[in-house]
């Protein structure tokens, strides 16, 4: 298939390009970063500006377009609502506008945080309350994909993995400064259902070529605390998990407020026939990659 990743120096975007650029002709967007000898070609495009992202899709044709890129520093949209708005919001329906009138396929990435975690378990038909400017930017964007492209796939996401800057998922936080022997804080009361990045990759693949529409939960059917999570790691990697002291999410001085619980059900996903793995298989995953230097790969492309 010829398609095209937008974030394909972010977290999501950069392993789903690394995963797949052998097995199909893949290209990537950028944006303020570039990535030096990635094994699949870039383009420079910033999304919102709209005669750049027509041209890039005049010219690459792809048949999917996989969106990934977005302003996800939550704390970075408290600070700066209207270029939030106009990359999590605008960009993508714009792009699924665009998607729709040259009939390609239009693959969408929103998130658990749209919830405002106060119940946890949410399906697809719950309704989301957003509590802030990340989550509300997010649930318009993909209200906007919905209403400007019937044929979008839209799917609210959590996962973690290696990245460019080593710094980006919970889980280099964790593992990072556990084998470093630096004591970190993990939150007890901050629920999550967290896929392993490469897996999660696998999932989109397996939706698309099912030709799904419209919008799925995709995280692990398996969920637990951040302080959990954390554990897990530690165990995993045969850290000292007694260096992570169980705190409340309360107690952190965030700037951005947290949802508590963002449990979601999977049951949609599961019903079309895709499985999803638990937490011991993506950190089964996460180990191995770590042990392949897949860390230090990643960072090779750092431009
Ligand atoms: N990480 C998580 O746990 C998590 C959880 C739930 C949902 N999500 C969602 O998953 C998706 C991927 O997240 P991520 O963690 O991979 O994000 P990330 O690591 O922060 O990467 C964001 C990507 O978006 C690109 N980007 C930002 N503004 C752009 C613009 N104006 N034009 C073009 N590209 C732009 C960035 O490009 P440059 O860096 O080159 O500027 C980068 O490639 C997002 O939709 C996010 O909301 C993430």
């Amino acid at each position: 298939m010829r398609i095209l990743v937008t974030g394909a120096s972010g977290l999501l975007g950069l392993n789903l390009c690394l995963k797949y650029a052998h097995e199909h002709e893949l290209s990537g967007v950028v944006n303020r970063r570039t990535l030096q000898d990635a094994p699949f070609p870039t383009v420079p495009l910033d999304l919102t500006d709209g005669d750049a992202l027509k041209k890039v899709l005049d010219e690459k044709q792809p048949e999917y377009l996989i969106h990934c890129a977005a302003m996800a520093d939550v704390d970075r949209c408290e600070r700066d609502p209207e270029e939030a708005w106009r990359i999590n919001a605008q960009a993508p329906a714009q792009l699924a506008s665009l998607c729709a009138e040259r009939n390609i396929g239009f693959l969408h990435v929103s998130t658990d945080a749209v919830f405002d975690g106060e119940r946890g378990s949410y399906t697809e038909e719950d309704q989301p309350n957003p509590l802030s400017v990340y989550a509300h930017t997010k649930l318009e964007g993909e209200q906007g994909v919905l209403a400007a492209n019937s044929h979008a796939l839209v799917i609210r996401v959590n996962f973690y993995g290696f990245s460019l800057s080593g710094s980006r998922s919970l889980a280099e936080f964790f593992l990072y400064n556990l084998l470093d022997n630096r004591p970190v804080k993990g939150f007890t009361d901050v629920h999550f259902c967290p896929l392993y990045v490469g897996d999660l990759a696998e999932v989109m693949f397996a939706m698309l070529e099912k030709k799904l529409s419209g919008l799925y939960h995709v995280v692990s059917p398996e969920c637990l605390s951040k302080y959990d999570f954390g554990r897990r790691i530690a165990d995993r990697f045969e850290l000292d998990g007694s260096l992570i002291a169980p705190v409340s999410v309360y107690d952190g001085g965030l700037l951005a407020k947290r949802s508590p619980n963002l449990t979601l059900r999977v049951d949609k996903l599961l019903a079309a026939g895709i499985i999803l793995p638990g937490q011991a298989a993506g950190l089964e995953h996460f180990h191995t990659h770590f042990q392949h230097g897949y860390p230090e790969l990643i960072k090779s492309y750092a431009g």
